[in-house]
């Protein structure tokens, strides 16, 4: 007899590719948080490779090639994403990007005892646009996103304890502080807790 499962199994990716929901785009006051795109490589790869950017981040300041090839593998995972994302956000007058925000998986059982995973908000912003509020702007869209439209009862985040800014912006966010945790790299880090109500 003939197979072929092979032929279906294509149709079948067709299928589930054809319903995936289009990227959010988001708008914001000054912002407009969108899908990750080739003509941003330059730019991501110049935050992994900034120092003071990557200076509590657990992956350390990467070279130029590798924060380059790291910002291909995102660039092109970019549109298969359903429901967890990274947002380029750039300036709604000039377009000129500012940072990224990003929501991921968090598995740590510790803090999770249904077996579930929970959501994680990270973000990372050039230097220059660093105290205008692009941060709290553009995080606050996503998170009335992922309220709304992912149905989860909260938003988890973890920076380490040294990253006044981050965990300043947090709290600006409603997050309040859970605990401590450690990062990949065994930096102690503080858990932050985001719900609904908050
Ligand atoms: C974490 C990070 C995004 C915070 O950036 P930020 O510039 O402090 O945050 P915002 O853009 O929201 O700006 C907030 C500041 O702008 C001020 N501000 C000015 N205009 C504002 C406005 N229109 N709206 C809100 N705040 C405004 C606020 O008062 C606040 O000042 P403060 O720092 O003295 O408290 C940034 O430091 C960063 O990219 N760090 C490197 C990456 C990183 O550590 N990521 C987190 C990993 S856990």
């Amino acid at each position: 007899m003939k197979r072929n499962h092979g032929w279906i199994g294509v149709q079948r990716q067709r299928q589930h590719i054809a319903k995936r929901p289009a990227f959010p785009t988001l708008l914001t006051d000054r912002l407009r948080l969108r899908m990750l795109r080739s003509r941003d490589l330059a730019f991501l790869a110049s935050l992994d490779a900034n120092p003071h950017v990557m200076r509590y981040l657990h992956a350390g300041v990467l070279t130029r090639e590798e924060a380059l090839f790291f910002a291909q593998c995102q660039v092109e995972r970019a549109p298969l994403a359903v429901n967890l994302h990274k947002w380029l956000v750039e300036s709604n007058v000039d377009k000129r990007p500012l940072g990224w925000v990003e929501i991921s998986r968090f598995r740590q059982a510790r803090y999770r005892t249904d077996g579930s995973d929970d959501l994680n908000l990270g973000f990372e912003f050039s230097p220059e646009f660093w105290g205008q509020g692009y941060a709290t702007e553009s995080n606050t869209a996503v998170i009335d996103h992922v309220f709304e439209k992912l149905r989860v009862d909260r938003i988890v985040a973890y920076a380490q304890r040294a990253n006044a800014r981050s965990l300043r912006l947090l709290e600006r966010l409603g997050f309040f502080i859970d605990g401590e945790c450690q990062d990949d790299a065994m930096n102690l880090c503080t858990f932050l807790v985001l719900t609904e109500q908050a």
